[in-house]
């Protein structure tokens, strides 16, 4: 069956593999045979208050890898989330169905607040009735996301349902997170513990040169190295062939983990393997996001093609909303 499917992704710098492992891959599998809409969350990215100029930059750097990375604004709606005002005023009303405790409960806001006590700004509080309502607004049924946000959408059919219930109708579907394996994906990171994150500094980028990757990969921590048949694997290591299982072949994976096994392994040549791996799955892109990132006029007409579809739908889904709330003067 043909469903609607959503995702989105902070414009708060280049992305890593985590993003493209944990999420953009699934989009771009997704886009033949769905009506997909993909966007670049800058709303969101504003919790950090990035300087002006970076803000747009940011937002150009998202678009082009993107792009690069294979979606296809003619067979999805690619658009820029502050270019579909609507959002804005379905994010208003839907703050009026959201309740300060559930907000307060949620995981990343308490991170936030233990992480950067000097910003805790009502944006950061309400970021699960934003996600939200970008996924509603579009009354999208599946959201290809990684683990990290997995409690998110469950905000998400949370306030559905709740809309729902409090006007009795049967207007939104509930989203579900989604995966082409069974669990959802969580990448971690090159330092040892912990998701590969934008602000953890522990990722190698899309846009990363080869000699960049080689590096940082040679670089990863691991354990003392000297391992014992049968020793449980450290989680420095076990996060290496988390990502070896991403990017690399069966039999590769299986090599490397007979030889922990029995003892045998030297990280060194796992790691090398590693980095061949991971430079065939990005340099493609990297050398795509070098010429898309320049061509100004093919992004301003990708962003404005973007805006013209997602407005069409998201206007749709307000106007009903308005309608089932009882506004009468439109
Ligand atoms: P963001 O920008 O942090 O991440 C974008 C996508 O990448 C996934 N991801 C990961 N997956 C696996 N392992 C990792 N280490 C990893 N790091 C990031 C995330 O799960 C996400 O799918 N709030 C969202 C953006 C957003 C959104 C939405 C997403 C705004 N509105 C509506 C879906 C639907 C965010 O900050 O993602």
């Amino acid at each position: 069956m043909k469903e609607i499917v959503l995702s989105g992704i902070r414009s708060t710098g280049n992305l890593h593999i985590g993003n493209y492992f944990g999420a953009l891959r699934n989009f771009i599998k997704m886009q033949d045979e769905n009506d997909c809409f993909f966007f670049i969350a800058d709303l969101h990215s504003l919790t950090t208050h990035p300087d002006p100029l970076n803000f747009h930059e940011n937002v150009k750097t998202v678009l082009s890898e993107y792009l690069a990375s294979g979606l296809d604004p003619e067979k999805s709606v690619i658009f820029v989330q502050s270019t579909v005002p609507e959002v804005s005023e379905l994010y208003t009303l839907m703050n009026m169905w959201s309740y300060v405790g559930e907000l307060e409960r949620t995981s990343s806001f308490k991170e936030k607040v233990r992480k950067h006590p000097n910003n805790v700004n009502a944006g950061l509080l309400t970021y699960p009735v934003l996600m939200a309502t970008d996924i509603l607004i579009h009354r999208a049924n599946r959201v290809p996301v990684g683990k990290d946000q997995e409690q998110h959408l469950e905000m998400a059919r949370v306030f559905a349902r709740r809309f729902n219930s409090l006007y009795n109708v049967d207007f939104f579907p509930e989203p579900s997170a989604y995966n082409f394996g069974t669990e959802l994906v969580k990448v971690p990171g090159l330092d040892g513990s912990g998701k590969m994150g934008k602000s953890e500094g522990n990722g190698i980028y899309l846009a990363d040169d080869e000699k960049t990757i080689r590096k940082k990969v040679m670089k990863a921590v691991t354990d003392s190295g000297t391992v014992d048949a049968g020793a449980t694997m450290s989680e420095p290591v076990q996060n290496l062939f988390t990502i070896l299982q991403l990017v690399s072949s069966n039999e590769v994976v299986q090599f490397y983990m007979e030889k922990y096994r029995a003892g045998e392994i030297r990280y060194g040549d796992m790691k090398k393997q590693l980095a061949d791996d991971i430079c065939k799955v990005t340099l493609p892109i990297r050398e795509r996001i070098l010429e898309i990132k320049d061509n100004e006029k093919y992004l301003n007409e990708t962003v404005k093609y973007g805006a013209e579809k997602a407005r069409k739908s998201a206007s749709k889904t307000l106007a009903e909303v308005k309608k089932i709330m009882g506004f009468k003067w439109n």
